[in-house]
């Protein structure tokens, strides 16, 4: 299936001369959560903002469903929801009439029984008729993507949904996000936590300073550039490490009564491994945890590695 964006060697220098854009190139697959990250000045939002129409561009394409985001500008801005980084919602205006309204302006025919069905998606059915600027935040965050999704948009773009929000809010999204996709949604969000993309994304990708530095499946990436480790408690202390195991690189602790020994994810020399060498060397143990890098460590190693 061809993709539902496709993005070919984009670049943006502001005014400013500032270079927030290097050659990017990436496609969004229908159907996926993506998720990018990267830290502040990344260029995330400006990424979203060309592809939304909102920022030109400096250089290369942008293709959402095949047509193009400059020549076809009407009709790729339909295909897209976005809920933007920066919100303002101290409107009086009640939830059910900005949704009219924001679908009215992609010169879409009424459609109430689909704003009916999105506002019961995102749990907002029996406040159509409040006025936005009297709901609490996360009702606010709710009715802007319900009024991202008031057209009927393919691809879903989320500027940081949870920045600023409480743990239960969070989850919140995470499973209302989930919801979209798995009613066929197509959702492309960008954060600064880690734990959301692991949490939630299909694919995900990491931006610094202007370059898309990686993109990976999240399953692929976390086996790819995961460490693993596992902490086998002995029977009896040691003082040293015996010689026959030097090549493990083992690190004594507790005194000497725990013994660390670090692997790569994929590696074959994994716990079996380990196991087997104890055996033959005559150490005796009672108890083993294992523990592996998280997506935080990968992408802390990955910004810093390329500065
Ligand atoms: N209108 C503008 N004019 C000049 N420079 C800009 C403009 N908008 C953004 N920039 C610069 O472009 C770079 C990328 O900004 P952008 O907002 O895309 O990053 P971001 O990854 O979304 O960051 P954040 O995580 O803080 O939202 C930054 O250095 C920013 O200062
Ligand atoms: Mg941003």
């Amino acid at each position: 299936m061809n993709p539902i964006v496709s993005i070919r060697a984009l670049t943006k220098t502001y005014a400013s001369g500032l270079q927030a854009l290097k050659p990017i190139s990436l496609d969004i697959h229908r159907g996926e959560i993506f998720a990018m990250l990267g830290p502040n000045g990344a260029g995330k939002t400006t990424l979203i903002g060309i592809i939304c129409g909102l920022v030109r561009a400096s250089g290369g394409t942008v293709q959402v469903d095949g047509f193009d985001t400059i020549k076809d500008y009407r009709k790729t801005r339909s295909l897209i929801g976005l809920v933007p980084q920066e919100l303002h919602t101290d409107t009086f205006e009640k939830v059910i009439s900005t949704l009219r309204f924001s679908r009215g302006l992609f010169g879409l025919a009424p459609n109430d029984a689909h704003l009916d069905a999105v506002l019961k998606e995102l749990s907002l059915f029996d406040k159509r008729n409040e006025q936005i600027k009297t709901l609490s935040g996360g009702m606010k965050r709710r009715v802007l993507i319900a009024k991202a999704l008031s057209h009927e948009p393919r691809i879903l773009f989320l500027d940081e949904p949870t920045a600023g929000v409480d743990v239960e809010l969070r989850h919140d999204m995470w499973a209302m996000v989930r919801r979209l996709r798995d009613a066929g949604m197509t959702i492309f969000l960008t954060t600064h936590y880690i734990q959301e993309a692991e949490e939630m994304a299909d694919r995900i990708g990491i931006m610094n300073k202007g370059e898309l530095i990686m993109v990976e499946d999240k399953a692929v990436l976390m086996q790819k550039l995961g460490k693993k480790q596992v902490t086998l408690e002995l029977a009896q202390s040691l003082s040293t490490i015996p010689a026959s195991l030097d090549d493990l690189k083992l690190e004594l602790s507790g005194g000497g009564h725990a013994v660390t020994y670090r692997y790569e994810a994929q590696s074959a020399n994994g716990i079996a491994y380990l196991l087997r060498r104890f055996d033959e060397a005559g150490i005796a143990f009672t108890d083993l945890h294992t523990e592996q890098t998280s997506l935080e460590e990968i992408f802390v190693n990955l910004v810093r590695a390329n500065p």
